[in-house]
């Protein structure tokens, strides 16, 4: 496989080298302040960092919201889901009637995969990507037409596009991807979904829409505006801290957005429904979770290029880099030392997603992939 060497990041000086206090790679430990509100998991003696979860949360603030919805446990969920219809819709800049709320953006995916593809057709997905919709579209007997992404690990538009034909139902993009952490240019983005669902549905995985930091990055919720084929999937399970709670939703127009909503099944609870309410005013602990991602993400990219070991730019709160090793000799080798990284990601057998942690853990992970290389 070729590699287009710009896309790797090797320079210190792109790891924004102020953040550490040591070569080890070690980020500001946290102020008593913060780990009272935000929550930050204690060292345990595996440190998670397989699953792309944010370290951190549910902030106080959110804790004493859900605290106080207890009460509301007898309930069932539907009327509680208003207010925060509410709040996306304005947040997204559409009315209500193009939201679904979903139990995590995992059922969105899901049920829009099914909902499209239950009389037969196929999907187009690109390889590696994150396979929730896929995997379950294909036990209801859908076909899955896959895409190698290109040697820089990108989607491959072009072939994509290609593959397009009478049989295809829907073509699933996540941007950026998981497990690459990839991000498609914005202009070639935006027109390749607006070509594509001239044809078929597109689907727009954002879950780590917020981590990414180029200005005015579009959302493809500018094209359900418009009135395109294209429907958005948004979670509260990564910059939120929510993952425990399952909340997630859709953006689309109202037509499909009637479809989907007719196929959930999982929806929500109230509780989630609190916190996601809540999360969207946490202005603080969003900041806090992007500052604090960052800081660990480049002490990765720190650790990364000390050891010589090539990777990816990641826009998301994980890193994918060449082990080379098989991913599951790794993986042991790094859980002996105490750290869960992410699993298998074919054909990437010699490659590894880390997910961003706490302080605590990023030493560890660094301690543990320094001593994997001694
Ligand atoms: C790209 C992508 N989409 C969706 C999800 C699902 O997240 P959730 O179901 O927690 O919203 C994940 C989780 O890792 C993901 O990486």
């Amino acid at each position: 496989m070729k590699f287009n060497r710009r896309q790797w990041l090797r320079s210190a000086a792109l790891t924004g080298g102020a953040s550490f206090i040591s070569g080890l790679g070690i980020i500001p430990q946290l102020s008593a302040e913060e780990i009272s509100k935000f929550n930050p998991r204690p060292l345990n003696e595996l440190a998670r960092l397989s699953s792309n979860e944010n370290p951190y949360g549910p902030s106080k603030r959110v804790r004493d919201r859900m605290f106080k919805s207890f009460d509301d446990g007898c309930r069932y969920p539907y009327s509680y889901q208003n207010e925060l219809l509410d709040k996306l819709a304005e947040r997204e800049g559409v009315p209500k009637d193009h939201i679904v709320i979903t139990g995590g953006s995992t059922e969105a995916l899901k049920v829009a995969g099914i909902t499209f593809t239950r009389n037969g057709g196929e999907i187009i997905a690109s390889k590696p990507t994150f396979l929730a919709m896929m995997s379950y579209a294909q036990m209801w007997g859908a076909d899955v037409n896959w895409v190698d992404v290109d040697e820089n690990l990108q989607h491959d538009l072009t072939e994509m596009q290609k593959r397009i034909s009478p049989a295809t139902k829907m073509v699933f993009l996540c941007n950026p991807n998981n497990p690459t952490g990839t991000l498609l240019p914005a202009a070639a983005f935006e027109k390749f979904c607006r070509e594509t669902s001239k044809h078929t549905t597109v689907f727009s995985d954002e879950a780590y829409f917020e981590f990414i930091e180029e200005p005015n990055y579009p959302s493809m919720v500018k094209l359900v505006k418009e009135g395109e084929n294209v429907i958005v999937s948004r979670t509260f399970s990564k910059v939120f801290g929510l993952a425990g709670l399952r909340i997630g939703y859709i953006v689309a127009r109202p037509d499909l957005a009637h479809k989907i909503r007719e196929n959930v099944v999982a929806f929500t609870n109230v509780l989630a429904l609190e916190a996601a309410k809540e999360s969207l005013d946490d202005k603080e602990f969003f900041d806090f979770s992007l500052r604090k991602n960052k800081e660990a993400k480049d002490s990765i990219y720190q650790t990364l290029n000390d050891l010589n070991l090539r990777y990816l730019e990641s826009h998301t709160n994980f890193v994918f880099f060449e082990s080379g090793m098989h991913i599951d000799q790794f993986l042991q080798k790094m859980r002996d030392e105490g750290v869960m990284v992410g699993r298998e990601f074919p054909p990437f057998s010699k490659w590894c997603r880390i997910s961003t942690g706490t302080p605590n853990e990023m030493e560890r992970f660094t301690k543990a992939i320094r001593s994997v290389y001694v």
